[in-house]
């Protein structure tokens, strides 16, 4: 133990251990590393920009194959780049019978789609073409047909699991459209392919959340982009990360009805309890992502001509802003995503799946500028153990 370590000061506004070896930034919350020019969050303005651009505007007047575009590429495509790009996507729309195998085996034994996932994209990682080739071409490559795959592997996981035969993709239809087509078996409506297509947008990347974290950690030993990208998955699985929108549905479920909210809501927070789809930890604002889905469910609730879960939502919704946002919580975007994925039919255990879905390119995104400033991560733990204790020879041990 160093006696000399007194406290320090660290700006940061995240919480610091003081550890026998000088102060610990738990969560490493607000530490930088690395700089990007894919994305920026303004968390106190609620703002959100992808490579300069205000997600507002992409929203509005973009597909997820422009922003996807954008994302991997860094600018927006002009219509031959877009029409050529949407073409390597749609040509990518294949598995090795070996992949589909492993995807739904594992949906035959009702394994969670994350770990279908996992081990898909890993087995992918098998068949590439040129294992050897590090190169950037080779890993843009490696992401859209990552970008195409993932898609196909949670369609199969979740016909497997039900017993349903495949539905193979079509490359007629756009990413969204064709992910519903191989899900359901049918061509979907406008507004449902147009809730999945902004869900996409929306996803696409969030600067460096845990699992594009873990995807830097992983790539910056030099492994393999498809490992890398596994990482990531195995990461967005847990709770704290993907997943809330669907906490955030089941209490929707629970509550029941519009007038059951605001009494629901009051008791919650009386036993000092958490409401879903609430809170960030950097957007201290109302997130811009929730802003802008809100209004696409409110749109395809009136489609699917059932409007209770968005009534209630906002409900839920004022008795939210009037009591939490003093402080500084508010709505974010899976507050309102699990309600559009309920009304589309999809079962929870996909919602994660189809963040993955859209993350896959901020992923690789990440993953791909890093290695233009690539340092190995290595941090150091403080041991607080003894040292130099004495063996004790396995007889003599008590
Ligand atoms: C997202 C989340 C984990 C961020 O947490 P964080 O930045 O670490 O904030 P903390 O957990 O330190 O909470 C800070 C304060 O806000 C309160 N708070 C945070 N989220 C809350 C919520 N959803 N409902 C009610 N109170 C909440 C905490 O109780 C705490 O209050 P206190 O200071 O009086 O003890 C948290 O807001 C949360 O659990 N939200 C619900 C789950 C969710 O929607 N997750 C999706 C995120 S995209």
């Amino acid at each position: 133990m160093s006696e000399e370590v007194k406290e320090v000061k660290i700006e940061t506004s995240g919480k610091v251990i003081q550890s026998p070896c000088g102060p610990i930034i738990h969560g490493l919350e607000d530490v930088l590393v690395k700089t990007t020019t894919i994305s920026d969050i303004d968390g106190k303005n609620g703002i959100l920009w992808y490579r300069g651009y205000r997600i507002d505007d992409l929203a509005k007047y973009s597909t997820f194959e422009e922003v996807a575009y954008l994302i991997l590429y860094g600018k927006l495509p002009n219509r031959k780049e877009l029409e050529d790009f949407k073409e390597l996507l749609a040509s990518y729309r294949d598995l090795p019978s070996e992949v589909y195998s492993i995807v739904t085996t594992l949906g035959k034994v009702k394994a969670h789609p994350m770990l279908a996932l996992e081990a898909g994209v890993a087995a992918l990682g098998a068949f590439d073409e040129n294992p050897n080739d590090y190169s950037k071409e080779a890993n843009l490559k490696r992401a859209v047909k990552l970008t195409s795959a993932l898609p196909i592997m949670i369609a199969a996981h979740y016909r497997a699991s039900r017993g349903l035969d495949l539905v193979k993709p079509r490359k007629d239809l756009s990413h969204a459209a064709n992910f519903l087509y191989m899900m359901f078996g049918k061509e979907p409506d406008e507004t449902s392919t147009k809730a999945i297509d902004l869900y996409l947008v929306l996803h696409i990347d969030h600067e460096v959340p845990a699992s594009t974290f873990a995807t830097l950690v992983a790539i910056s030993t030099w492994t393999d982009l498809y490992s890398a990208i596994a990482a990531g998955i195995a990461t967005l699985k847990g709770p704290l990360h993907g997943g809330a929108n669907e906490a955030a549905m089941k209490q929707y479920l629970e509550i029941g009805s519009p007038e059951n909210a605001r009494p629901y809501v009051e008791k919650l927070l009386a036993e000092g309890k958490r409401v879903m789809g609430v809170g960030h930890r950097v957007y201290k604002a109302y997130d811009p992502r929730a802003r802008i889905y809100k209004e696409l469910v409110r749109q395809l609730s009136e489609v699917k001509g059932n409007m209770t879960w968005y009534r209630i939502a906002e409900e839920v919704e004022k008795v939210v802003l009037e009591k939490l946002a003093p402080k500084k919580l508010y709505p974010n975007i899976d507050f309102w995503s699990g309600i559009a994925m309920y009304l589309l039919g999809i079962p929870y255990e996909y919602y994660t799946p189809i963040f993955a879905m859209s993350r896959v390119v901020g992923w690789a995104a990440h993953a791909i500028e890093y290695l233009d400033q690539h340092r190995l991560f290595r941090p150091r733990a403080c041991y607080t153990g003894p040292h130099d204790v004495p063996y004790v020879p396995i007889d003599k041990r008590q």
